[in-house]
């Protein structure tokens, strides 16, 4: 059984609800402010450590209050610590509106914006493990933590989010691309929907398709995922949930598929296992804390007598 490493990022999410999101130049009457732990990076350490993977998150939080809580956290969801690092800037911290389940971020980098490629490079990654980032640290360190995970024969999953261009010496470095329409947009320099049909999306995903054997997954929210890997293409419907909060959702999603891929299930039932993840986690208020244990994700799947 392999671990899962993930470099990325930790914030403070302060999620102010409301009834409604208000537009540009309004103000509208929130009626809660919470305080959850979140951040790209510490979402999938968390969702892949409740899911049974050995898990190491590699990253770095302020000398703050912030910063404390944030670890102790993490070690409290037994996720593995000792390569998280205390620097002088602010933990990242994520400013959230949350309103009939969907959400509008902002995202204040801080001390996840130092995370260098001499932090990453020293994971121990080893062949059978996965090496999973995303774009919320500076893409040198994710250059360099792919190169170390394929010298080391391990599986390398990227979650480019939130959107933002890259090179394909990046992209080289990706055996598993986890993506949402607009990331794809993006990456693909294709005008997309959210109710664009299946085939639009596939036909999309195969411009980012390699001579590697490389897997897109391109995550739909409610409607499922799609994944093409080589010449077949594989559709998982979205589960019927009554979704809360949709934060972290995406990340959870990623933490699940490498947790599952680090334990060697087929893609088909890791995907279809991060998609029964990822709907329990929909129902749950805020990001981290909201992550599915093994058996919440039995649970969802148990055939319905
Ligand atoms: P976020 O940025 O909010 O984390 P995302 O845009 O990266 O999300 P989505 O495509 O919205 O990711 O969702 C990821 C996965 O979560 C979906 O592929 C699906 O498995 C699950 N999911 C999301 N929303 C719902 C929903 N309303 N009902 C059921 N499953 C959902
Ligand atoms: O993907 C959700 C996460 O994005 C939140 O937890 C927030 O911190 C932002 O990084």
């Amino acid at each position: 059984m392999g671990r899962v490493f993930v470099a990325g990022s930790i914030n403070m999410d302060v999620v102010a609800t409301a009834e409604r999101h208000p537009q540009v130049g309004e103000t509208v009457a929130g009626s809660a402010v919470l305080y959850f732990p979140g951040g790209k990076g510490a979402n999938q350490a968390v969702a892949a450590a409740n899911l049974g993977a050995k898990t190491t998150l590699i990253g770095r939080l302020g000398n703050d209050a912030f910063g404390a809580e944030l670890r102790g956290f993490l070690q409290a969801q037994d996720v593995d610590v000792s390569l998280i690092a205390q620097t002088g800037q602010h933990t990242g911290t994520a400013i959230i509106t949350l309103a009939n389940a969907d959400n509008t971020i902002v995202v204040i980098p801080g001390a996840n914006g130092l995370v260098s490629p001499d932090d990453v490079t020293q994971a121990a990654l080893a062949e059978g493990d996965v090496a999973v980032s995303q774009f919320e640290i500076p893409l040198p360190a994710i250059k360099a933590f792919f190169r170390k995970a394929r010298v080391a024969g391990s599986l390398t999953i990227l979650n480019p989010a939130p959107a933002r261009a890259c090179d394909w010496e990046l992209l080289d470095l990706v055996d598993i691309l986890v993506l949402n329409e607009t990331e794809l947009g993006l990456l693909a320099n294709i005008k997309l929907r959210e109710d664009d049909e299946i085939a639009h999306i596939i036909d999309a995903a195969r411009t980012l398709e390699t001579d590697r054997a490389r897997v897109i997954c391109v995550t739909l929210g409610s409607r499922g995922v799609v994944a093409l890997a080589g010449g077949e293409h594989h559709v998982i419907a979205g589960r019927k949930v009554k979704a809360v909060d949709t934060t972290g959702a995406g990340d959870c999603f990623v933490g699940a598929l490498a947790a599952q891929l680090a334990s060697e299930a087929t893609l088909h039932d890791a995907l279809v296992y991060a998609n029964a993840a990822a709907s329990v986690c929909v129902q749950r208020m805020g990001a981290a804390p909201s992550m599915p244990t093994v058996m919440d994700v039995n649970e969802a799947l148990r055939p319905e007598l």
